[in-house]
């Protein structure tokens, strides 16, 4: 049995943001509504788990050369089918699609998605989440370049999280509120309402295992952390790593901290791990919107300007200090 009669229904939440949020008017709605509906599938398919055979290897290659589990070919596919069906999303682009797909011409919305983050997660039980980017189409026909957009751009993001509970944090650019799913009745319940995060923080998350890699300015903030009460910063610094974004975001949008994945010069090519346009750009405009700051470590992520739909960036966000301060570093 469920206790959440004098919680705010999602549907309720957005009719009260009508006001201030003019897209909600346009098919916004509709769009945050068909993410939802592909994010309770997955929710339900992550819980069947083995149950449903559908842990595992899919033995593909997606187009950044990852091997792709089943679930993120399942949760890709049930984003796709719902955003096809929904009639104010004019295309989409998808971590594990190679090209963008055109969806209806009229349509105003263009929606980019991690359909399943942290993915080396699914086989331990861990937490992994949904990612998703709503964009304004600029121009028409939609193509490839027309998603090109700075994430300062972005009309509404959010992640859905696939912990314990699952849970919706969303901004539509008035703040980041959280909403719970309550599994029984398939309703999304405002739990927790304009976040903020502490501006400073004695937490960091980083894979320490690059450590040997990292450039000098990454090096020199993580050993002064490291180095405790006795060092420079005069505190001691706890560490955590979840290994997928959305936990990670989600503990620092919940207690405060700084997450980290940095250029390094393991394979100088890449530019970064983590994907501008689905990954560092939706959580940069959720935890700007909770106070916080997002970074390359010389740029403000939200207004770099892409030119790829799988490329990728370095990454510092979170307690605007602490972010302020290996910002800094890089000169
Ligand atoms: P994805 O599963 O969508 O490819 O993303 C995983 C990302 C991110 O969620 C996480 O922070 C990072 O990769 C983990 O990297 P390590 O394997 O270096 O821990
Ligand atoms: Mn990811
Ligand atoms: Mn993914």
């Amino acid at each position: 049995m469920t206790t959440t009669p004098d919680l705010q229904t999602l549907s309720d939440f957005l009719d009260s943001q009508r006001p201030h949020v003019a897209e909600l008017d346009q098919g916004l709605d509709q769009v945050l509504t068909a993410v939802l509906a592909a994010s309770r599938q997955i929710s339900y398919d992550l819980q069947q788990g083995a149950l449903a055979g559908i842990l595992g290897s899919a033995d593909t290659d997606n187009v950044q050369g990852e091997v792709q589990k089943k679930l993120d070919i399942i949760a890709n596919d049930s984003l796709i089918d719902a955003l096809k069906r929904c009639e104010p999303v004019a295309g989409m682009a998808s971590e594990e699609n190679d090209d963008c797909i055109a969806n209806n011409p009229a349509g105003r919305y263009l929606v980019l998605f991690d359909p399943l983050d942290g993915s080396s997660n699914i086989d331990v039980n861990m937490s992994v989440g949904t990612i998703f980017s709503i964009l304004p189409v600029t121009q028409t026909p939609v193509t490839k370049e027309s998603f090109f957009q700075p994430g300062s751009r972005q009309i509404a993001a959010g992640y859905v999280l696939y912990g314990p509970a699952t849970l919706l944090v969303l901004t539509l650019g008035n703040g980041v509120n959280v909403f719970t799913l309550d599994r029984d009745q398939g309703e999304f319940y405002l739990t927790a309402s304009q976040l903020q995060i502490p501006a400073d923080t004695q937490e960091f998350a980083i894979n320490m295992s690059n450590q040997r890699h990292w450039e000098a300015p990454v090096q020199r903030y993580i050993s002064e952390c490291l180095a405790g009460k006795t060092g420079e910063r005069g505190k001691d610094f706890n560490m955590r790593w979840v290994a997928s974004m959305v936990g990670d975001v989600h503990r620092i949008l919940s207690r405060g901290g700084i997450f980290m994945y940095p250029y390094d010069l393991k394979d100088p090519k890449k530019a970064g791990r983590l994907r501008l346009m689905y990954e560092a750009n939706p959580m940069s405009f959720l935890i700007e919107q909770a106070g916080g700051q997002a970074t390359t470590g010389r740029q403000r992520i939200l207004d770099v300007q892409p030119n790829d739909l799988h490329q990728r960036i370095p990454v510092m966000l979170g307690s605007a200090v602490e972010v302020r301060l290996v910002t800094s570093y890089h000169g």
